[in-house]
């Protein structure tokens, strides 16, 4: 059913932004379940212990509670912050909004260089999430 068709749509972009684009290292979805809670959805990459995470906790965290996107060049500089991997250096997190405006969860993105996300990946990011926004939210 419809849940399955939204499930798979994600994981194939998990496909596609893996492939396209080398310095995405895990590619993922952290969705929102329940109050002020995300679960990990599709994703790509290291096996990750963060299955669930509060609003306000690490960078997905605070992605969530301030509906904003998050670009950060170098994670050792962040004391709110959940590893995932040793080798992850960047991250960049975008919010996912249903079609009233309430977030719905978020595109995660982990690299292993530092520094390497600029405007093209904040929008590329953007738009992706404002397609599935308008077909499945
Ligand atoms: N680094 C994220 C946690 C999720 S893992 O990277 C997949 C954070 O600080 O919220």
């Amino acid at each position: 059913g419809k849940d399955l068709e939204f499930t798979k749509a994600l994981y194939k972009i998990c496909e596609l932004l893996d492939k396209k684009i080398d310095y995405y290292n895990w590619t993922g979805f952290y969705l929102v379940d329940g109050n002020n809670k995300l679960k990990v959805g599709p994703y790509i990459g290291e096996k990750t212990e963060h299955v669930e995470i509060e609003f306000g906790q690490g960078i997905c965290g605070q992605a969530a509670s301030t509906e904003k996107t998050f670009v950060i060049s170098d994670v050792s500089k962040e004391d709110n912050y959940l590893s995932c991997s040793p080798k992850t250096k960047s991250e960049i997190v975008v919010p996912l909004f249903d079609k009233n405006g309430k977030i719905a969860g978020e595109i995660d993105i982990d690299s292993h260089e530092v520094n390497p996300f600029d405007e093209k990946d904040s929008e590329l990011l953007e738009d992706i999430c404002q397609l599935i926004t308008e077909r499945y939210l």
